[in-house]
């Protein structure tokens, strides 16, 4: 048997398109293996337009005028005889739809976390799991969500957050469960860690930059990759997820790459070291390792670094991230992956998808 799980996409943008792209690819084998059809029945864009089909949205038509002209305005024209909303702003979206699970994937604002936080609330008041790629909310509103959403006995999932689809939280959640993590390190910006690749080879920052921009890796607001805003958030999602942190983005400390030259570039690069723009999350010693409902004084900072090439993270390169994680049982463990771009990013929302059909 196969069942229907109904979704509700506020934004399509890269990671919505990237979404619809792979459903559509990969539709009929997730059926097949796990008895599941995800179904788009709502799409609420603040540019491009909201359509809203209980019984489901044609995602072959959303992407081929997404591309054309960027509008969803003229779908109504193409599908007659549909019992069709549009314009329902991203609120009436969630609450209304008949969604099961509200995929909230509009732009990250991580200094006031919204209008998503309020489109995650509103997805849990009204009884929708809710699968984020957007760090906003899960940076600043973590703990009140998952409450939330524990209250209203649904599911939070925010895999993309953190690493696009490359399973860092679900790896530490799920396989180092039995572990204490200890310390957190990690290259987690993709556009940053583009710029001093590609810097080394002689592009200026300014045209690796451009270059990041085309390619999709950047935030909208490309200063918050370059000063090291991106990366702090998800520091902070690492620390209060994981860790039973209390951190705000404000406790960060934090410096990003826009300072760093191709001659500062130049110069690692002849005494045999690397720039890398490293995150790091750690427990102040003394402080006890516990549940989520205390301080467990996790603490965190974004720092360019130099570092020699035998370090495990001076290799990583381009847009590729990686992490690392120092446990109490196994010592280091090192995730290496995509930590950015459009099918990588939609790959995190099916990921969460599965897990929620799994556990629901
Ligand atoms: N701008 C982010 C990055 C996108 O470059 O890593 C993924 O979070």
């Amino acid at each position: 048997m196969t069942i229907t799980h109904k979704l509700a996409l506020i934004g399509f943008g890269t990671v919505g398109q990237g979404l619809a792209e792979i459903l559509l690819a990969k539709g009929d084998a997730l059926a097949d293996r796990y008895g599941v059809r995800f179904q788009v029945v709502a799409v609420s864009d603040l540019l491009k337009g909201s359509l809203y089909d209980p019984a489901g949205l044609n995602l072959a038509a959303l992407l081929d005028l997404a591309r054309r002209t960027g509008k969803l305005h003229d779908y109504a024209g193409q599908q007659p005889g549909r019992a069709l909303q549009s314009g329902w702003d991203s609120l009436r979206t969630i609450r209304e739809s008949n969604a099961d699970t509200v995929v909230e994937i509009s732009w990250t604002d991580v200094q006031t976390g919204q209008p998503a936080i309020d489109h995650v609330k509103a997805a849990f008041e009204s009884g929708k799991n809710a699968v984020l790629t957007n760090k906003g909310p899960v940076a600043l509103a973590y703990r009140e969500l998952a409450e939330l959403a524990a209250a209203h006995g649904v599911l939070f999932r925010f895999e993309g957050t953190v690493m696009s689809g490359t399973p860092t939280i679900r790896l530490a959640q799920n396989a180092l469960a039995g572990c204490e993590i200890r310390e957190i390190q990690g290259i987690l910006n993709g556009t940053t860690n583009y710029i001093l690749t590609q810097m080394e080879g002689g592009q200026s920052y300014a045209d690796a930059l451009a270059e990041a921009q085309r390619l999709g890796y950047a935030e909208a607001d490309p200063t918050a990759d370059v000063e090291g805003w991106d990366a702090a958030g998800k520091a902070v999602i690492l620390a209060n997820v994981l860790m039973g942190g209390t951190l705000r983005v404000a406790d960060v400390d934090r410096t990003g790459i826009n300072g760093l030259t191709l001659a500062d570039v130049a110069a690692a690069k002849a005494a045999g070291e690397r720039w890398k723009l490293v995150a790091r999350v750690w427990r102040e010693a003394g402080e006890a390792a516990g549940p989520i409902v205390a301080d467990t004084g996790a603490r965190a900072s974004v720092r360019p670094t130099r570092l020699p090439l035998s370090h495990p993270l001076a290799g990583v390169a381009g847009a590729v991230n990686a992490c690392t994680f120092t446990t109490d049982l196994l010592g280091d463990v090192t995730l290496v992956g995509p930590g950015a771009g459009r099918m990588e990013t939609g790959y995190a929302v099916l990921g969460d998808l599965l897990e929620i059909v799994r556990e629901a």
